[in-house]
């Protein structure tokens, strides 16, 4: 079923184990998640971006084609659509009334108490329509879309503990090194205001750029209450890699299903290889 991400985030952070949230290019994108979701027995979270809702012909296309997708599929395992890196309290709404079960606001560039004064706002629409809502405070590196950090800062626990009590919002993605995109050399994550955060924020913690994160990172993450990580780069990595090869191997072939399809094999075993190393599997 299409649920928010509220209770299978909560479950997460009290069992120990990760939700992932894989974001959606493309059709290919929602058929492989949903199928490794449902092989894996695990919940899952779609993640759509900005760039990609509009890629793929706005929210409204994107919702009907999970529903649809889930319909046909017979998908028993629970299934949040989230806005990913939510640009604004318009956009956010746009997709609470398109039928999206999550969103994030993304006001980490701005002023704590702007961000505070934005993510309230987002909160009181969501909740309203039993909508969980993702906030983040400090910078992602890397580029994600629309999303470009000139540099990484790492959020301050307190900021984080103001910004959840002032919020209500239902988890949060507090940067701590994390970047998008391929790391350049291992990443450098901050476990000491991870584990001071996770002590005083009873919240689901979110762990943005999931790819190229080694497995130690992602248990000890774990352990100091994250329980959603976004991953994007690698299932984008793994599609284009078999793509490359099967249209290199093969120069006369051009029916798309014949080069997207094992591109759409690869997405897949990727997220499940994830599902399982997040613990998720066999959660749902
Ligand atoms: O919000 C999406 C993610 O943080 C994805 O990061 O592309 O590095 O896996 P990634
Ligand atoms: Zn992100």
């Amino acid at each position: 079923p299409l649920v928010s991400m509220k209770e299978m985030l909560e479950k997460g952070r009290k069992q120990g184990y990760a939700v992932g949230q894989f974001n959606l290019n493309n059709l290919e994108y929602a058929q492989a998640i949903l199928q490794a979701a449902e092989e894996e027995k695990s919940p899952v979270i779609l993640g759509v971006s900005e760039g990609a809702a509009r890629y793929i012909g706005g929210f409204n296309v994107v919702v009907s084609m999970v529903k649809s997708l889930m319909e046909a599929y017979g998908t028993t395992v629970p299934v949040a659509i989230h806005l990913d890196h939510g640009s604004s309290f318009e956009k956010c709404a746009e997709a609470i009334h398109a039928g999206f079960t999550s969103v994030m606001i993304d006001a980490s560039h701005d002023p704590l108490e702007e961000n505070i004064a934005t993510t309230s706002k987002v909160v009181e629409l969501a909740h309203i329509h039993g909508v969980s809502v993702e906030a983040e405070l400090g910078t992602v590196g890397g580029q994600e879309d629309d999303v470009i950090a000139d540099g990484v800062i790492y959020a301050d626990p307190k900021e984080c503990l103001e910004l959840v009590e002032k919020t209500g919002i239902d988890c949060l993605a507090p940067a701590l090194g994390s970047v998008h995109g391929p790391y350049k050399g291992e990443p450098n994550l901050g476990f000491a205001e991870m584990e001071e955060i996770s002590k005083t924020i009873e919240l689901p913690l979110v762990l943005h750029g999931g790819t190229g994160i080694p497995t130690k990172d992602i248990q000890r993450a774990i352990s100091y209450g994250t329980s959603k990580i976004n991953v994007n780069t690698e299932n984008q990595i793994a599609q284009a890699e078999v793509v490359r090869q099967v249209l290199n191997d093969k120069p006369d072939l051009y029916d798309p299903r014949k080069y997207l399809g094992p591109g759409t094999e690869a997405i897949k075993e990727t997220v499940k290889g994830k599902m399982r190393e997040f613990g998720s599997s066999q959660q749902a």
